[in-house]
């Protein structure tokens, strides 16, 4: 019988990771990418969290607007409300025209509705580091059902993990990293965190082991391969973000 040495602690994240939600065949971020990613089986998404410059929550991933909107400038010079009026679909494809920048609300309430599990990742402009963490959490923590599992609170900036960790710690918190740097444990240690999440092109074996053996779950972003998804499931990887859930649900197992 094979005995498991994983830490106690909340149950964990599925092993396939929707990034974005189901990144490569709906516009990122949006609410059609999360029901694509609950269409496609996936029961966990990764979402990024901004502030808008009237300190609104919003799901989005780059600092500017024109990568994936129709808009131009910075997301924290532009209101909610002057948000609403940019489309976030036709970029990708013409079919998404009319989606929207959602609100941390929307997709929140959303992902509850389809009893997905998420991981919300906290990204801050300079300076903003603890608002950006106080901020999404006080709105996250008034509607995520206490009944769905913990949310899994991740960021590459520790004073938003260390806010997470005093005003949210009830949520696991997942240290973010490119490779895994020298000084990791110490990082992961003041945050209490829960996870640490690398990019998958950065890991090798040696780097998950020690993570592992650390006591932390490990999680990789972003991988859409599915022999290169084996290969780290094989090194004891948690979980893997990925843009084509799809492609690798079938290997995932339970
Ligand atoms: O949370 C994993 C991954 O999303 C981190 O990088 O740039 O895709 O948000 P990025
Ligand atoms: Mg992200």
């Amino acid at each position: 019988m094979t005995v498991t040495t994983m830490p106690p602690g909340p149950p964990a994240p599925a092993r396939v990771i929707a990034h974005r939600g189901a990144s490569a065949s709906a516009p990122e971020n949006t609410l059609a990418a999360f029901r694509r990613a609950h269409e496609l089986g996936a029961r966990w998404v990764e979402f990024d969290v901004r502030l808008t410059a009237d300190d609104r929550p919003v799901v989005f991933h780059d600092d500017r607007l024109e990568r994936t909107t129709d808009g131009s400038g910075a997301l924290a010079d532009t209101p909610l409300a002057a948000l609403g009026e940019l489309d976030a679909g036709e970029w990708f494809d013409p079919a998404f025209a009319g989606e929207l920048v959602p609100t941390l609300e929307e997709v929140l309430d959303l992902l509850a509705e389809m009893d997905m599990g998420a991981n919300i990742e906290l990204k801050p402009d300079p300076g903003r580091e603890a608002d950006v963490a106080a901020i999404s959490l006080e709105v996250a923590r008034g509607l995520w059902p206490e009944t769905a599992p913990p949310l899994l609170v991740s960021s590459f900036a520790p004073e938003s993990l260390a806010v997470a960790r005093d005003l949210t710690p009830q949520w696991p918190r997942g240290l973010l990293l490119g490779a895994l740097i020298d000084g990791w444990s110490d990082m992961a240690a003041a945050v209490d965190a829960w996870s640490v999440h690398c990019d998958a092109a950065l890991l090798n074996a040696r780097g998950a082991a020690e993570v592992l053996d650390a006591g932390y779950r490990v999680m990789v972003y972003t991988v859409n391969d599915p022999g290169r998804a084996a290969n780290l499931w094989d090194w004891g990887v948690d979980s893997i973000m990925t843009d084509r859930p799809e492609a690798l649900l079938p290997l995932a197992g339970a």
